[in-house]
């Protein structure tokens, strides 16, 4: 236990204020977290849902001190431990402890960027895929809602460099509609806490209990026919089926294997289809990105597709994707319960205390970013990258539970961005373009976008002082 030399609190948003702002704050909670930052400053104390007090921070010495230098004292809330876990199991995301750091040391080997290299050519595959339909809409100039187009083929990817082989494209759909289903009823549940005993008494939980079972046996399914098969393939079912815990050299078993794929499915598609959808949306915004995004691949994509090798040289496409998600971190807030108390930033935490570790607003913070709400790739450049506090920045989280699929989403984003941006033109339609922070942060309604076929041989490229 820490004792606290120095006993200052945050200060606290009254409670009038906070019931006050209770429907705005329910329908979308970043406007109210934001006021609260310029009255109060960057850190505070605040009710949540009127009784329980949260302590919300900006400050990176703080996120840090959370997530990384501190870390033991603070484990998940129960949202992800309890009622994620309720539906999608005891994986990665929804353990804690002993057992978090079993599973993560025996995975964490398979989402090494190396190894995640044999999935570019599956990514590859199902991006194929999207750009045969997608010329076709193009024809006819047909009008797009990228958000669902890039839930689509996000969850694709994810399906397909799990399972290589197995799963057929009526399993594949079944599959995506129930963890849609089942991801918008925990929602649900997490904006209506105090509403739990209706959906008991409604059915609505046994009801989703059961789409869950459905989900999980068609995972069981799969994972079990290739154990059998003995057959090995280049994907992370592989990965998983191959890993072995050091101290007993055995094997996951088949709910351990569920588990973790899962978990996979679930963390792994929801969010990168956000960022790869506020990436159209904000290059539609500033197209003189796009014309820098497209000059540096143009000059030798002009039939292949993208490899492994060539992804170090896509350093601008990563600098948009960076800078997408600091104005729009797909997961946009953190939680931590303190297990003892602690001191952080010169704030006494008591224990208990639920730490808010805001994202949005600290990738929004003027204190910490120049031009906060501008859209400036720029800033992830090699030479203005080390003034960044690492905790400034962190759309992946970070210490010990930083996401293990950050390598894989980031690939995965550059060999989108820059194989669409090559064969297409997009104009936005959608006039005006909201939030919606649910888990993740989506685009509130439909984003429209009318796809247009660029001629890919010999395109003619702008350079970032012709424009
Ligand atoms: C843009 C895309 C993504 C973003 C922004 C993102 C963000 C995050 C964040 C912030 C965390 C930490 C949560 C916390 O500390 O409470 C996390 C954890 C995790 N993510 Fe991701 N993620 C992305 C893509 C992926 C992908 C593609 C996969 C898998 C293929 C994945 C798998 C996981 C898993 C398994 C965890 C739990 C890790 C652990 O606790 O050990 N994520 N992610």
């Amino acid at each position: 236990m820490t004792s606290p030399k120095d006993n200052r609190l945050p200060p606290l948003v009254p409670r009038y204020l906070s019931v006050l702002r209770a429907a705005k704050f329910i329908t979308n909670p970043i406007p109210v977290l934001d006021s609260h930052l310029r009255q109060f400053g960057p850190n505070y104390l605040f009710h949540i849902g009127g009784f329980k007090k949260g302590f919300l921070t900006t400050d990176p010495e703080i996120i840090q001190h959370v997530l990384q230098k501190n870390h033991r004292n603070y484990r998940k809330s129960d949202i992800q431990t309890g009622l994620l876990a309720h539906y999608i199991g005891n994986g990665l995301l929804t353990s804690e402890g002993e057992y978090w750091l079993k599973q993560r040391r025996l995975i964490q080997p398979g989402f090494h960027r190396k190894r995640l290299a044999s999935l570019v050519g599956l990514m590859n595959l199902e991006i194929q895929l999207a750009i045969k339909r997608w010329t076709d809409l193009a024809t006819q100039e047909a009008a797009v809602d990228i958000y669902k187009e890039m839930h689509l083929l996000a969850f694709r990817i994810v399906a397909k460099t799990l399972f290589s082989t197995g799963l057929d494209e009526p399993r594949m759909e079944k599959l995506s509609a129930q963890i849609t289903q089942v991801q918008k009823f925990i929602v649900k549940q997490i904006r209506q806490p105090y509403a739990h005993w209706w959906f008991k008494i409604s059915g609505q939980i046994g009801q989703h209990e059961e789409i869950s079972q459905a989900t999980k046996q068609i995972l069981i399914d799969i994972i079990s026919t290739r154990m059998q098969s003995g057959v090995a393939h280049d994907d992370l079912l592989q990965m998983l089926l191959d890993a072995r815990y050091e101290e007993t050299g055995e094997s996951m078993t088949l709910q351990q294997l569920l588990d973790e794929c899962l978990i996979i499915f679930v963390a792994g598609h929801e969010t990168t289809a956000n960022a790869l959808s506020w990436a159209f949306y904000l290059l539609a915004k500033n197209p003189r990105h796009i014309d820098l995004l497209r000059q540096e691949s143009s000059s030798w994509m002009t039939e292949k597709q993208p490899l492994f090798e060539h992804l170090p040289r896509l350093t601008y496409t990563h600098q948009v994707i960076e800078e997408v998600m600091r104005l729009y971190p797909p997961a946009w807030i953190i939680d931590r319960v303190a297990q003892d108390q602690d001191e952080a930033g010169g704030f006494r935490i008591a224990k208990g205390t639920m730490m808010i570790l805001y994202t949005y607003g600290t990738h929004h913070n003027p204190g910490l970013w120049p031009k906060q709400d501008q859209f400036e790739p720029e800033r992830f450049n090699e030479e203005r990258r080390s003034e960044i506090h690492p905790f400034a920045y962190f759309p992946f989280g970070g210490g010990p539970r930083l996401c293990i699929g950050n390598n894989f989403a980031l690939m995965e984003m550059q060999l989108i961005l820059t194989q669409l941006f090559h064969h297409f033109d997009f104009e936005l339609i959608s006039q005006k373009v909201e939030m919606l922070p649910l888990i993740t942060l989506r685009p509130e309604k439909a984003l429209m976008f009318r796809i247009r076929n660029r001629p890919v041989s010999g395109v003619e490229t702008k350079t970032a002082d012709q424009s």
